[in-house]
């Protein structure tokens, strides 16, 4: 049976019943607008943990642009019914003002992994993150937490971040959940119109070709700007980065010994896309 909780006072002797039994915890935060992507994550953690909490909270820290704030799709009820599909054991919906309480002063800011890209472009962006991740953690206690891979940088932040403050979880990086012409899923992908949604697959095909290349010992910068007048040509009003980074650091890198990763923002129809791959 999935429950809906919504205050920390309510979660915690539950956890620590669980964890008195010796279950291993899960959780799987999210900001909710579920969908495959997310539910992969849910199953992931079911088919590992006892237990899964998959958290929803539309964590305002973290939304550098008011009106994407604003327009963040809010499904609550559809959510909740997925997560019990998947045979999730809690959804935590916490309140904002239970989040960030009167007199919030404190923020979680990774160094480093933060900075480049997504870091850039969205000023403010992970500390957001990084607050409201150490937070549910706190508030969870789970002993492992499920991340998705389609946030790249995210994933990165989150690996620093537990290692950094020695948190006493293990972070699970799964896969990119995708539509059949290869759109990574997103809770932003209902904004395309259909004529974007069309075209929203040649993100991805294009990085997938500019990889293949470079293994194949094309010049990296070449690649890149292939796939960048791709994606323009497809019908994208702005390229804001293709990047060949270090997977780990995402630092810029021509290593070829250790992991790389192309990661990609661009605009269509008004929407902010993100992907990314391993070269
Ligand atoms: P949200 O965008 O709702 O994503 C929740 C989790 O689902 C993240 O770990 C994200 O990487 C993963 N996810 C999203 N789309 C996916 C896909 N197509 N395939 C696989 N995983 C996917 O990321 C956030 O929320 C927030 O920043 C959060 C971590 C909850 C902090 O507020």
């Amino acid at each position: 049976m999935t429950q809906v909780i919504r205050t920390v006072a309510e979660l915690r002797p539950l956890v620590r019943a669980w964890k008195a039994t010796g279950d291993l915890v899960g959780v799987v935060p999210t900001m909710g607008a579920l969908h495959e992507g997310h539910l992969s994550l849910a199953r992931r953690g079911k088919a590992e943990c006892a237990r899964v909490i998959t958290t929803i909270f539309v964590n305002p820290k973290q939304f550098n642009n008011p009106d994407d704030l604003k327009k963040y799709p809010r499904t609550e009820e559809a959510d909740v019914a997925l997560l019990a599909s998947v045979g999730v054991d809690v959804v935590f919906i916490p309140q904002p003002d239970e989040v960030y309480p009167e007199g919030f002063i404190t923020t979680v800011s990774v160094g480093g992994v933060s900075e480049p890209l997504e870091g850039r472009m969205r000023p403010g962006h992970f500390d957001g993150v990084a607050t409201v991740v150490t937070k549910l953690f706190g508030m969870t206690m789970a002993d492992q937490g499920y991340f998705g891979q389609k946030d790249w940088q995210q994933l990165q932040v989150v690996l620093r971040l537990v290692r950094d403050l020695n948190l006493p979880i293990t972070i699970v990086g799964c896969e990119t959940i995708r539509e059949a012409d290869g759109l990574a899923m997103s809770s932003r992908n209902v904004r395309l119109t259909p004529q974007g949604r069309a075209v929203a697959g040649v993100l991805y095909s294009a990085l997938t070709a500019a990889a293949q290349d470079i293994r194949a010992g094309h010049a990296d910068r070449m690649a890149i700007r292939e796939a960048a007048e791709k994606v323009r040509a497809a019908g994208f009003e702005r390229v804001e980065y293709i990047e060949l980074r270090d997977a780990e650091t995402l630092m810029p890198s021509d290593d070829v010994r250790r992991p790389r990763r192309m990661l990609a923002a661009a605009w269509l129809d008004g929407v902010r896309l993100i992907d990314n791959i391993p070269v």
